[in-house]
């Protein structure tokens, strides 16, 4: 048993952590919780939808909701109305995120907010010892991210990264083919968010916007990738990185600005990574050019090729040519469904549509934390795919020099299968 002290109203003694033997938390595993008692910070958008889907999720209660904006509030308390175990605490203004994350009644904090506090809002939580799930990106600097690793190491908590993309159907067949061998050794991977938002970030007559403004005034002073974790994220786990390999070095470049909207330093990014073991990852964000939808996931192996954008397709040594797609392609990923695919999909598209893999992320979340499992995904993931935010920008605005990427689980990758 160890005794933290923070700066927060509670020292946190950490009682209820197994298998810990380095201070890593590759694995990390906590004592079951029955019930999981949720307090959301931040209400807006994505977070209403979060909320709607926690309500139908098992073996877990909403108790406390926090935001800056009253009808954000009203909206989320009218979703939980009917709520069994009663009505959640709120928290508001300037103050509130940090009173929610002292509240005792709260097991897991979930963190729906802008990209510049996630960060803040997760430390003080794990401070307070809260177990974490934030939105993506958990953190937009280097400092930001080893402050998640560093307290979730010394609290040891669970951080997760909300990284949605990595439940998604095609995704997790992959990455099951990559597990059994199927596709041979991964050489070269791509993961994109290559979105055309022209229109929600034009402004209208009036200067309003359909976007929120965050979001474009992060991106006015930003030259790099400032939404690198769609992509990043389930390639990073079908290469196995942080459980075999590491991310070593990137070098990022950005293109022109084109046309004439704000907020949008290089139109196009692209960002290679080299691997501790010589593998290569291409990473590229758009969202201001016309262009269909892509998250790219592309894996190249010495034994077989998938790629899901535009069309899902495989390809298999040694008859490369005869690529498989349509009927057979989808025969393949029903052929090698991932277990999550088998028992989320269903439940989750009648709640929530093309959606459902949210519902499918939320309900392990939910599982791991009652059963005391170690979750999807853990801090260092989080730490690693958010860290690209700052050092592409570095890259990218010094001429595409290449930078090392730090190694946020300091060494432990290399015992991880
Ligand atoms: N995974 C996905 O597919 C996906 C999709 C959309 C958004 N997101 C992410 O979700 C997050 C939220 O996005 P959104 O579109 O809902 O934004 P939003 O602007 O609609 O909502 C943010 C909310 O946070 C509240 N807030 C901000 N600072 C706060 C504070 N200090 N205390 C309490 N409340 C505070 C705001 O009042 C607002 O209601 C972002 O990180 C975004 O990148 C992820």
């Amino acid at each position: 048993m160890r005794l933290i002290f923070f700066d927060c109203t509670f020292a946190y003694v950490n009682k209820d952590c197994m298998n810990i033997t380095d201070g890593g938390i590759l694995e990390l595993r906590c004592a079951p919780i029955e019930c999981v008692r949720i307090g959301f910070v931040g209400l807006g958008v994505r977070a209403k939808r979060a909320v709607y889907r926690m309500m139908h999720i098992e073996g877990c209660r909403i108790t406390a909701l926090c935001d800056l904006v009253k009808e954000n509030i009203d909206e989320a308390v009218a979703i939980i109305a009917g709520q069994e175990g009663g009505t959640p605490a709120v928290f508001t203004g300037n103050e509130g995120w940090k009173q929610l994350c002292e509240a005792k009644d709260i097991d897991l904090v979930y963190i729906c907010t802008d990209w510049s506090s996630h960060a803040d809002i997760a430390v003080y939580a794990m401070q307070c010892g809260k177990h974490v799930a934030t939105e993506v990106p958990a953190a937009t600097t280097i400092a930001d991210c080893w402050r998640l690793v560093d307290t979730a190491e010394a609290t040891q908590r669970h951080c997760i990264m909300l990284e949605n993309c990595c439940y998604d159907e095609f995704e997790l067949c992959t990455i099951n083919m990559v597990q059994q061998g199927i596709l041979g050794d991964v050489i070269h991977a791509e993961g994109s968010y290559l979105h055309d938002l022209r229109e929600r970030i034009a402004t209208n007559d009036n200067g309003e916007r359909k976007w929120s403004n965050w979001q474009i005034e992060f991106m006015n002073s930003h030259n790099g990738n400032p939404y690198p974790t769609h992509g990043l994220g389930p390639v990073a786990l079908a290469m196995n990185i942080y459980r075999g390999d590491r991310m070593k070095s990137i070098v990022s470049v950005s293109s022109i600005r084109t046309g004439d909207m704000e907020g949008l330093n290089g139109t196009m990014n692209s960002s290679l990574i080299t691997t501790e073991k010589g593998r290569t990852i291409l990473v590229q964000h758009c969202i201001s050019l016309p262009r269909p939808y892509s998250r790219s996931f592309l894996i190249s192996g010495t034994e077989g090729f998938a790629q899901k954008y535009p069309t899902p397709m495989f390809a298999f040594a040694p008859d490369s040519e005869s690529v498989v797609t349509g009927g057979a392609c989808d025969r393949i990923v029903e052929e090698h469904k991932h277990p999550f695919v088998a028992e989320y999909k269903e439940r989750g598209t009648e709640l929530c549509g093309r959606r459902w893999i949210d519902y499918a992320m939320d309900c392990r979340l939910i599982h791991c934390l009652r059963n005391g499992l170690p979750l999807d995904m853990n801090v260092y993931d989080a730490a690693l795919w958010s860290c690209l935010v700052e050092l592409t920008d570095t890259s990218a605005s010094n001429g595409g020099i290449p930078i090392e990427i730090p190694d946020f689980t300091r060494g432990r990758w290399k015992a991880k299968k």
